[in-house]
């Protein structure tokens, strides 16, 4: 059973902004995510590669940059990223086009961070232990940070050398549909105007398909064609990453009700009101849920027709205690 925290525990400032305290590393269950040890390395490898990825944060214009680098900078779990590589690492593909790959989409993911904290959205005061974008450098700055970094998430893909061609562009455009408004930018809009559609799981879930799950899907579907398969594996590969898209954000909806706001290392309480998984059918239907699509997930990893013993330890350590061998 679970508990369920009372009020909001982040107050927003109403003085602007906020100064950043030193970054709080993640630490809730969705937070400790990456705790394993194995990714740890990885992680630091992406974290290294995404700083050299954008213009230096002294580049004139200074705000603009150092805001860029603050929000993609910041503590975040590099889930995404991850995916990406194991994926590719685990049909034997290059880990330098898988690299860059998974930082492009860490940067759109950021980027979609920014604008879904803004004031006329979540209006979150915490991101990543930070201050959010916004409260840090101003609206006008966030929401040009959040343009430049999406746009520089198309750069880097567009000129990563060990991608042929052909898939490169073949990428990009699945990088546009599933940013747009058929994808992450469609769902935003559905889960900010379109509560009255939101009466049911399987609706709660088809939103959530649209504003989360489809990075996963694109995540491990880059590095799945950067290991060369396609077909039914790839078919199966991009199940296995939309359900665990839809676990995650459900799982993300039962923190909100049930972490702390320092636990979670961002605003908690933000669905107050809201059609959620858990709103509609309560916490234990929701953690059902959680587990049935983490169930789907390993069924269709079982199809992919690779070694995906590290893929799924890696998965484990993002849901641990509902990913079960
Ligand atoms: C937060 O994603 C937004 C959701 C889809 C719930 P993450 O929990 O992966 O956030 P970071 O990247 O670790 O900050
Ligand atoms: C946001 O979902 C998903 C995005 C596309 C950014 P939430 O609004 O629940 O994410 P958090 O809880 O703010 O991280
Ligand atoms: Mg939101
Ligand atoms: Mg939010
Ligand atoms: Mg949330």
């Amino acid at each position: 059973m679970f508990r369920e925290r009372g009020s909001k525990v982040v107050r927003r400032s109403e003085q602007g902004a906020l100064r950043a305290g030193p970054a709080a590393p993640p630490t809730t269950a969705v937070a400790a995510a990456a705790s394993d040890p194995g990714a740890g390395a990885l992680r630091r490898l992406v974290e290294e590669r995404l700083a050299k990825l954008l213009p230096g944060p002294a580049e004139a214009p200074a705000r603009l940059h150092e805001a860029m680098h603050y929000s993609l900078m910041a503590p975040g779990k590099r889930l995404r990223p991850l995916l990406c590589l194991l994926t590719a690492r685990a049909g034997g593909g290059s880990d330098e086009a898988a690299l860059d790959a998974g930082c492009a989409i860490e940067m759109v993911h950021t980027a979609s961070l920014i604008l879904d904290d803004l004031p006329s959205m979540d209006d979150a005061s915490l991101r990543r232990g930070r201050a959010t974008a916004h409260l840090q450098f101003g609206e006008s700055t966030a929401i040009l940070a959040s343009i430049a970094l999406l746009n520089r998430a198309y750069g880097v893909i567009s000129a990563q050398p060990a991608l042929a061609p052909g898939l490169r562009a073949e990428l990009l455009e699945r990088l546009a549909d599933s940013v747009g408004s058929r994808g992450l930018a469609g769902g935003q809009e559905r889960d900010l105007n379109g509560w009255s559609e939101l009466t049911d799981l399987d609706s709660v879930d088809d939103l959530n398909a649209l504003k989360t799950g489809v990075l996963f899907v694109l995540s491990a579907e880059f590095g799945g064609r950067i290991c060369g398969l396609d077909g039914e594996a790839l078919a199966a590969l991009r199940r296995f990453a939309g359900h665990l898209g839809l676990a995650f954000q459900t799982l993300d909806d039962l923190v909100d009700v049930t972490a702390s706001a320092e636990a979670a290392a961002k605003d908690v309480g933000q669905d107050a009101g809201k059609p959620t998984a858990i709103a509609l059918a309560g916490c234990d239907a929701a953690d059902a849920r959680i587990r049935q699509h983490l169930g789907e997930a390993r069924a269709a990893l079982g199809l992919c027709g690779f070694e995906s013993a590290t893929l799924e330890r890696f998965v484990g350590s993002v849901f641990n205690g509902y990913w079960r061998p």
